[in-house]
């Protein structure tokens, strides 16, 4: 199955891609993880990407849409794949459609997964992960059994940089500027499924994978 997984920062694209692509047996693409791993390794990349991210912006669509397409030509992906927070512009959604046009593969459906956004704020605030397997909890919404320690692996529970409340709120700013306009391009494209993401983490999987079964 090839699905984008798309929703504003802290909706929970991250906590529901871990489940799935166990579920779906595909990989899971998450730009923002990409450009993580690359900062943590001090590469050319993260260097570039380190600076957008700090101040809540969007990396250049070059540079994104350049990881991705090379991601995508990989073979584990000729089967299907979950993109998570990617595309997040226009220009980043067409050059998708022209990389997938290229490979000979088609996307099953958009997932949007919506969240009033004054919760978004303390979603993003609350939010650990785990330094070793990445992980997501929250400290009140999805508490680990120990205090900074992750239950699936023993690993340190870190808080993202970006996770401040000023660059959170510059995020969502970005978000409602730049990626929201992506629901109404796949909605045309006959492409959208929306997920009612203000709901228990169980509730929203269940709702995603049915949607998943009967609209594809
Ligand atoms: P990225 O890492 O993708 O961040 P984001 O889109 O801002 O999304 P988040 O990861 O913050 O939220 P999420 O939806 O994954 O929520 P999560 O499941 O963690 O991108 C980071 C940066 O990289 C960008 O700002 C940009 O600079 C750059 N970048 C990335 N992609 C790019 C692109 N394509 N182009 C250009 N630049 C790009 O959940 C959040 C919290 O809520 C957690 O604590 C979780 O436990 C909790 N939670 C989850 N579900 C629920 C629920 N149902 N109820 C209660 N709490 C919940
Ligand atoms: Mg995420
Ligand atoms: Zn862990």
């Amino acid at each position: 199955m090839k699905i984008i997984l798309m929703g504003p920062p802290g909706a929970g694209k991250g906590t529901q891609a871990e489940v799935l692509v166990q579920k779906l047996s595909i990989p899971h693409i998450s730009t923002g993880d990409m450009f993580r791993a690359a900062i943590k390794n001090q590469t050319a990349l993260g260097v570039k990407a380190k600076e957008y991210m700090d101040a809540g912006g969007l990396v250049p669509d070059e540079v994104t849409i350049g990881i991705v397409e090379e991601r995508l030509s990989q073979p584990d992906c000729l089967a299907g794949f979950l993109l998570d927070g990617f595309p997040r512009t226009v220009t980043q959604a067409d050059a998708l459609a022209k990389i997938l046009h290229q490979l000979g593969l088609k996307l099953d459906g958009v997932v949007n997964i919506e969240v009033d956004q004054e919760k978004l704020i303390a979603r993003l605030t609350g939010r650990r992960v785990c330094r070793q397997c990445g992980a997501t909890y929250h400290v009140l919404f999805n508490p680990p059994t120990q205090e900074g320690v992750c239950d699936k692996c023993g690993g340190e529970l870190y808080q993202r940089s970006d996770d401040s409340e000023a660059t959170a709120r510059n995020r969502l700013a970005v978000y409602n500027q730049q990626t929201e306009p992506l629901i109404a391009y796949y909605r045309t494209e006959g492409l959208l499924v929306e997920i009612n993401g203000d709901q228990p983490i169980e509730q929203v999987l269940d709702d995603i994978l049915a949607s998943l079964r009967n609209s594809l």
